[in-house]
């Protein structure tokens, strides 16, 4: 149609300017459809050596890079990418986090449960849509190899020629992790040991994968005693300087995928102002500093409308436990003057680690944009998750409803799909725990149990879900969970402090909660959410920190997985299905 009237307008010269128009309007509205691109990547992960904190170790990279490769793309567009596994003698998969996955829950990227490990030498292809525009990030997720370094940031832009509901001149992007000297091999055997080995704190907080340990940029900043860094600045370990131009706006894309700290950024003498979280635009609030708990993500905008003779620290500290690694700092720097020249302010100091009101404040200030969508008024199913730290025969765990999580070795989306009965326990784990609980003390009876069980979610129903935070074994020791849900983001319902009762529904936010796909719980309270299952596929959900999952922080949803379609054979290849495609092959 819009074809036949452009070429129409080329016999009437007078009709020329209104058919121009009128099919460029045209085709500029098809395009949303039509020109979705297919972004193809090749990437080989491996181990290679690497000095993310100006300290030699082996890092997991992807193309030899590390962090790996920033995936940038537009809604609609297919990401496709061609894994191979070039590591000696592990698995490998990764999991692309905040997208959803709608109608391909196995390209999720999760061992165990969307799909078997990518053996070594082998490739497995991950084609999937980024639906929704935001900031997001992708990391392994098998064993520990998040903590390893696997990860990068995945970047979605509105479609192309929409706008943002915010302003900016510019942008940078900001993933944050934290850093160990140790192996994840060492650390894993650590958590698996009787007496438990803590893997501790970490030695380095990284900013886009570098950090300086035996060097700092501000020498005594944070009880550090480090020496001045000198950098040539081709370092791996040389700071990402934010350059920038003054009176400017700039949006700063922030992501953790920390594998144990909670952080803290502040910018010397400049506010931010938060407009997006996990994929979602949030109501516009400013911020003198910004708490983000492993697994989230924020976008804020900043005006550099500072003196521009100077420039300014941006200082990164660890919150909710005691800090044993130095803030992480770099400068943003108004062009005009070398980036060289370090800031006459002194690094703006993150709040205290246990500053709980803070945190609580800051989170309690998120409300989705005016517009976004709303929660159903009420729930069909509700389900009741007390986080406990246990024992097993002596071993140190973390369960839900007293039971610890442990990863089958057939993947759920295989075993649920084709109906294997002997591959994980049939029996749903408990849906609540005893309303005698006494939260506020270490478990009366520690020892816990593992299990592998899922909890079957109708589809389209609408399931709340009231996180409740306990004491863990030691006494007066409560700790953050940022919890994780794959396949779907929720709504924030409600947090609050003690035991979660009845009566706290009537405080529940209906009417503007923030959609996020990651939600932290406070010591000692809880956090209620509510999401419309909608997305058939098996999803964990679970703790965000990396050795609490590893400790069994976690529990699995399968939901109306006899509605899924086309999952590839490869991704099967292992445990019980494996079996039964060579029981297939080789039938008449
Ligand atoms: Cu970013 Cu299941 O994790
Ligand atoms: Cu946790």
């Amino acid at each position: 149609m819009s074809t036949f009237s452009c070429s129409l307008a080329k016999s009437r010269p007078r009709m020329v300017l209104f058919l121009t128009l009128w099919c460029s309007v045209t085709l500029s509205m098809m395009v949303g459809w039509s020109e979705a691109k297919a972004r193809h990547l090749k990437w080989d992960v491996e181990y290679m050596y690497w000095s993310p904190d100006c300290e030699e170790r082996v890092v997991m990279g992807i193309n030899g890079q590390f962090p790996g490769p920033t995936i940038r793309a537009h809604v609609g567009d297919i990401i496709h990418v061609d894994l191979t596994n070039k590591l000696g003698t592990e698995g490998v998969v990764i999991h692309w986090h905040g997208i959803r996955q709608l109608g391909t829950p196995w390209a999720d990227g999760t061992a165990s449960i969307s799909q078997c490990p990518i053996n070594p030498g082998q490739t497995f292809t991950y084609r999937f849509v980024v639906d929704k525009a935001g900031t997001y990030f992708y990391h392994g997720h098998y064993g520990m190899q998040r903590s390893a370094g696997l990860y990068g940031s995945l970047i979605v832009d509105v479609p192309e020629g929409e706008h943002e509901p915010f302003h900016y001149d510019g942008e940078f992007n900001l993933l944050f992790s934290d850093w160990w000297h140790q192996s994840v091999h060492e650390q894993e055997v650590g958590l698996h040991s009787k007496p438990l080995r803590w893997i501790g704190e970490p030695q380095t907080l990284l900013m886009n994968g570098r950090g300086q340990y035996n060097c700092s940029l501000l020498p005594n900043f944070g009880n550090s005693s480090s020496t001045q860094c000198k950098f040539k600045g081709n370092e791996q370990c040389a700071p990402q300087v934010l350059r920038v131009l003054p009176n400017k706006t700039y949006r700063l894309r922030l992501a953790s995928t920390t594998a144990l700290a909670s952080l803290n950024i502040a910018i010397g003498k400049h506010k931010m102002i938060v407009v997006e979280a996990d994929g979602n635009y949030v109501q516009p609030f400013a911020v003198e500093d910004l708490d983000i708990y492993s697994g989230e993500s924020y976008s804020v905008v900043i005006k550099t409308d500072q003196n521009p003779n100077q420039n300014y620290w941006i200082s990164v500290g660890v919150r909710g436990r005691q800090p044993k690694t130095p803030p992480a700092l770099t400068i943003l720097n108004y062009k005009k003057i070398p980036s060289s020249k370090l800031p006459s302010i002194s690094p703006p100091i993150t709040p205290a680690w246990n500053d709980y009101n803070h945190s609580k404040s800051f989170t309690k200030s998120i409300f989705s944009l005016m517009g976004s969508p709303t929660p159903p008024a009420s729930y069909d199913r509700r389900l009741l998750f007390l986080n406990t730290q246990n024992r097993i025969d002596g071993y140190i765990k973390w369960s839900i409803n007293n039971v610890s999580f442990v990863f089958p070795p057939t993947p759920y989306l295989g075993s649920v799909k084709f109906g294997l009965k002997n591959v994980f326990d049939q029996s749903s784990p408990p849906e609540d725990f005893p309303a005698s609980y006494d939260i506020m003390s270490p478990p009366a009876n520690p020892n816990s149990n593992t299990g592998n069980g899922v909890y079957k979610i109708d589809y389209n129903t609408t399931v709340d879900i009231i996180l409740q935070n306990a004491n863990a074994l030691a006494a007066n020791t409560s700790e953050i969970h940022p919890w994780h849900l794959h396949g779907h983001d929720f709504w924030v319902l409600g947090y609050g402090e003690g035991k979660f009762t009845k009566g706290d529904e009537a405080n529940f936010n209906l009417k503007n909660p923030p959609l996020r796909n990651t939600v932290v719980i406070f010591p000692y309270g809880w956090t209620a959410l509510r999401f419309v299952a909608d997305n058939p596929g098996a999803w964990p959900f679970h703790c965000h920190i990396e050795p609490h999952l590893h400790m069994g922080m976690g529990v699995v949803l399968s939901l109306a997985v006899d509605k899924v379609k086309g999952i590839p054979t490869d991704a099967l290849a292992c445990g019980h299905t494996a079996d039964m495609f060579l029981k297939k092959k080789y039938l008449p």
